[in-house]
């Protein structure tokens, strides 16, 4: 583990290089990068999270230029660009034939996901590699997304198969769940996974949203319903708390008693707070010993529709 400097970013550009892998923050989750145009280093992004190769990665660049080599941008995108990047929102559109990515970054689609983060560490990364960044969250496939460099850390104990070289630690990331996930490769944009960048701010630039559901199996292939779940069960939509439960709680209603332990993704019921907050306290709640995670309510508006996508999925049959 490093501190963000400028050495250290010049270390990370050689490890990358090198088709090693560093992980770095953004200002939504940790990400566990590698080379984009290097099929060595997207396979060791593969191995290390032990994500299944169908599953494609999201391709991190600095700006609209550097996107530019890599994908078709249409009018929808370069609108949504203007507004929204560098920030948490990820565009999956056609794939250049002549990309300079490995085809594993796709996962066998003609489609590339591209996103400009606005972490300044991330950034300085970007820049200094001066190459895309292939980079999923750093948790291991199916767990609790990394919100700060010791969560990282836990997920890969070994180094990540002696392929992750590097942490770059510079705290917690302030939005705490992972960007938003547009396709703009049909007729109508596509929400296949919802962020900080909501389907009514989408909408405000682009006119009509509609939201994946299962018939779009195939066109988000990495939306399993079993995701971001820590080892004990999680209940949702909890109005009480048995002894042995950890509790979620959200909002100044929170339970008075009850509960083995007990946390508030926002005492003031602030969404943006709960947000980031939210992957945190799952891990700290899952502690041996109890029966189980109960989740109070948390509001669908907003930045609700993305922390309650992120709890559906953490209750989720596994
Ligand atoms: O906030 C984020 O997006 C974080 C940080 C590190 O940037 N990254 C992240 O990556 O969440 P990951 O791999 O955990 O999630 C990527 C999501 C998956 O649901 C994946 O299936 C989808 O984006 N995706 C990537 N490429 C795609 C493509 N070509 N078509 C459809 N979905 C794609
Ligand atoms: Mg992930």
């Amino acid at each position: 583990m490093a501190t963000a400097s400028p050495a250290t970013f010049t270390q990370a550009a050689q490890v990358l290089a090198d088709g090693h892998l560093v992980a770095f923050p953004t200002e939504t989750v940790y990400g566990l990068g590698g080379d984009a145009g290097s099929d060595q280093a997207v396979a060791a992004i593969f191995a290390a999270k032990g994500r299944p190769n169908f599953n494609p990665l999201i391709v991190h660049v600095l700006d609209e230029a550097a996107a530019e080599p890599l994908v078709h941008l249409d009018e929808r995108a370069r609108r949504l660009i203007e507004f929204y990047w560098p920030g948490p929102l990820t565009l999956v559109l056609p794939r250049r034939a002549d990309a300079p990515l490995s085809l594993l970054v796709s996962a066998g689609m003609d489609t590339v996901a591209v996103r400009s983060p606005a972490h300044p560490v991330a950034r300085a990364l970007l820049a200094a590699s001066g190459r895309p960044v292939a980079a999923p969250s750093a948790n291991r496939s199916g767990h609790v997304s990394p919100t700060s460099p010791l969560h990282v850390a836990e997920e890969f104990p070994e180094g990540g198969g002696a392929r992750l070289k590097l942490i770059v630690a510079a705290g917690r990331c302030g939005i705490g769940v992972e960007s938003t996930v547009l396709d703009l490769t049909g007729p109508v944009p596509l929400l296949l996974r919802p962020g900080s960048v909501t389907k009514e701010e989408l909408e405000s630039v682009l006119g009509p949203v509609d939201v994946a559901g299962a018939k779009d199996g195939i066109k988000a292939p990495g939306m399993m319903t079993s995701h971001y779940a820590p080892g004990l069960p999680v209940r949702l939509g909890a109005t009480s708390v048995a002894e042995d439960e950890a509790l979620l709680a959200f909002g100044p209603d929170a339970f008075l008693r009850g509960g083995a332990m007990r946390m508030n993704l926002s005492p003031k019921g602030d969404l943006a707070e709960a947000a980031s907050n939210l992957f945190a306290m799952l891990r700290a709640l899952d502690r041996p010993g109890l029966s189980g995670i109960a989740v109070m309510p948390v509001p669908e508006q907003g930045l609700g529709a993305a922390i309650n996508d992120r709890l559906r999925r953490a209750a989720a049959p596994r």
